[in-house]
């Protein structure tokens, strides 16, 4: 039996670790979702990986159905999602404890789910952002750095989270790169209070992808991730397969262009993401020569597919082991002056 980890964030949340598996599009289903929020974790998943409204409120029943556990959804909140407001309408009345906001503002958004009493934090990649949405009310951020699988952010783990936190109010979670509990254990030494992860979780049993993805993850090394804007048009962490070399990195000078035009730019990345969406779809769901495999820098680090309680389960122990590990490099005397000294 593992002892819980109590954290801000747990406490916050109510779930036994500081675990979230973050919200993968095309990746994470209610099976996945419930799997790492029984195991004690929080399952998270996108509400457009589902085609309409309906659909994902099956989804949302579904993971109600198979654990009473908190889980989260992440919406998707600047205006070239035109489903916001129906799957915002959606969470609110299945009163999702956990929203995750990404993109755009989240202001709607944490003032709706306030009313349920859910919590709202929100991805960030700078002070800038993540200070605009702690004025908004946001319970926490998600602190989205270098080396994360999906839309990465471009500063070091080391440096973001305590940057956050040194200048932050409300609780900080660090996501990019992490799959093991040494790095928890090193998260949470930062400043954080639950690290988010995607990647770990692409590797496990429950992640309704292709087989050759998952085996990609197991395979690749950090070296092997490039960030390529031809997906989504801004920079997307992906395995360099040799269909993403043969297609380069960089956009064409008249889709920049287009991009920049404010009158232009909303179709233009709204027909990108749509081009981005369908070749993703098609390498998750089945072997294909266009190999478009989202995954960050900690590819480097899994070398099995585990279930997804094993993957929680696995990096609470390791943080267990890390924590005495650290431990032992003090003596009982000099433990007590730091305890004291940091009270
Ligand atoms: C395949 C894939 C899809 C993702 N899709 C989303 C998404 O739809 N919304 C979101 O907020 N984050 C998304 N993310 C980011 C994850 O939720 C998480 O923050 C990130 O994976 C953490 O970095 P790691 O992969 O290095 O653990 C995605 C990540 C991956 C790998």
């Amino acid at each position: 039996m593992l002892s819980p980890i109590q954290t801000e964030f747990t406490n916050l949340i109510g779930c036994k670790y500081p675990i979230i598996a973050g919200p993968m599009f095309l990746v994470s289903d209610s099976v996945l979702v419930s799997a790492v929020s029984e195991a004690g974790g929080i399952g998270g998943m996108p509400s457009l990986n589902w085609r309409t409204p309906e659909e994902f409120r099956k989804a949302i029943q579904d993971v109600k159905s198979k654990t009473d556990k908190p889980y989260a959804v992440n919406l998707i909140v600047n205006q070239s999602n035109l489903r916001h407001a129906d799957d915002l309408k959606i969470c609110a009345e299945e009163k999702v404890p956990f929203i995750i906001t990404s993109l755009g503002s989240p202001k709607d958004t944490i003032q709706t789910m306030h009313q349920v009493g859910s919590k709202v934090f929100c991805d960030v990649t700078t002070l800038n952002y993540a200070k605009k949405v702690e004025d908004l009310g946001a319970d926490g951020v998600i602190a989205v750095s270098a080396g994360a699988g999906g839309h990465a952010g471009p500063i070091s783990p080391l440096v973001l989270i305590p940057y956050l936190k040194k200048h932050l109010r409300i609780p900080v979670v660090a996501a990019g790169g992490i799959t093991n509990g040494s790095q928890l254990a090193a998260a949470l030494a930062l400043g954080a209070s639950a690290v988010q992860i995607g990647t770990r979780f692409i590797a496990s049993h429950e992640a309704k992808v292709d087989l050759s993805y998952k085996n990609a993850i197991l395979n690749a090394d950090p070296e092997d991730i490039v960030l390529t804007k031809k997906i989504s048009g801004t920079p997307l962490s992906v395995i360099n397969t040799a269909y993403i070399e043969k297609q380069g990195l960089e956009l064409s000078w008249l889709e920049t262009a287009l991009l920049k035009n404010p009158k232009t730019k909303k179709y233009v990345r709204m027909l990108r993401h749509w081009i981005g969406s369908e070749s993703l779809k098609k390498a998750i769901l089945g072997p294909t020569y266009k190999e478009v495999w989202s995954a960050g820098q900690g590819v480097g680090l899994i070398d099995e597919l585990l279930s997804a309680k094993e993957i929680v389960h696995q990096i609470v122990k390791e943080y267990y082991v890390n924590i005495e590990r650290l431990n032992s490099f003090t003596s009982e005397k000099s433990r007590s002056t730091y305890t004291e000294a940091y009270k």
